[in-house]
């Protein structure tokens, strides 16, 4: 049993909701640890074809657990690989998608973006306010939020810690979409069936293929995602889909 998320499975969707709500859902060791085995496990089982990770209408997460990290010594923090565990998230291949309510602060936005994407609600807040603690963004923030936003702002928040909200996020390519609050867990469910219903091999390969822009030349990146195209038609579900289209019906992808 889990003391600090809950799990739910929809059909092939499983959701993982971050429940410390007296502490805004900062992220302490143990919930760590629950999240990461979690998505892992779930990453495991060909019967789930996405996974949404979210958190109460308040925060989605307002950090990294400050009273956890506060007494550290930089040994501790060495010694530990403090936060390592978080990047198992960037390996885990069924699609993930954050769905963002309230506060996403520093390592709160941080696992947003370690998410595949992020559908957040209009309610959504997002910042790196590490810098009013006297440290710097510690699971890939710095990273991630200069891909997803470029220099200019990346530097700006980092360097002033001011949080953004949902419609300058989605202007500035940090989200997917905004949506209004009360229906964010429907529309992140909604996308997420979508996603689950196509071939799950398929979505894991195209996922290999957007992350590779991010670690890659264009070129390299062009040549790998012609490879994986063609290594496509030897699956059942490439057979499949082209099929129902030609005979203009819905595809039944068997995950082969
Ligand atoms: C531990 C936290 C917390 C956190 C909130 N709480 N954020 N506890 N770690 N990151 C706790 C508060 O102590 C309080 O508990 C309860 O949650 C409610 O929070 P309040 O502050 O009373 O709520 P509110 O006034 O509404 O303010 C909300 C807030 C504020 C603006 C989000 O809580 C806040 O600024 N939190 C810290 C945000 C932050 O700095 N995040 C980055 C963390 S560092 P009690 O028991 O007092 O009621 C980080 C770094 C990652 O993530 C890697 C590099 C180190």
């Amino acid at each position: 049993m889990s003391d600090t998320i809950l799990l739910e499975r929809r059909g092939r969707v499983a959701l993982i909701t971050l429940n410390r709500p007296e502490a805004l859902n900062a992220l302490n060791e143990a919930m760590m640890n629950e999240v990461v085995d979690a998505a892992r496990e779930l990453d495991r089982d060909p019967s789930v074809g996405a996974i949404i990770i979210t958190g109460s209408a308040r925060a989605f997460a307002a950090g990294a657990d400050i009273k956890e990290m506060a007494g550290q010594s930089y040994l501790d923090m060495y010694a530990a690989d403090w936060f390592a565990r978080w990047s198992e998230l960037a390996r885990v291949r069924t699609p993930l998608i954050a769905a963002v309510a309230g506060y996403a602060l520093g390592g709160g936005c941080e696992l947003a973006m370690l998410c595949d994407f992020i559908l957040a609600a209009d309610t959504a807040k997002f910042g790196q306010p590490e810098m009013k603690l006297g440290v710097i963004p510690g699971i890939g923030g710095s990273q991630r939020l200069s891909r997803a936003l470029g220099k200019a702002k990346a530097m700006e928040m980092i360097l002033t810690g001011r949080t953004m909200d949902a419609a300058e996020a989605e202007q500035s390519g940090l989200v997917a979409r905004v949506i209004p609050a009360d229906q964010l867990l429907e529309e992140a469910f909604a996308t997420a069936t979508t996603i689950a219903s196509r071939s799950l091999p398929v979505a894991m390969l195209a996922k290999e293929c957007v992350n590779a822009a991010f670690e890659t030349t264009l070129t390299e990146g062009v040549h790998f995602e012609r490879r994986l195209f063609h290594s496509l038609f030897a699956t059942q579900d490439q057979k499949e889909g082209m099929a129902a289209f030609i005979e203009k019906r819905d595809p039944r992808f068997t995950h082969k």
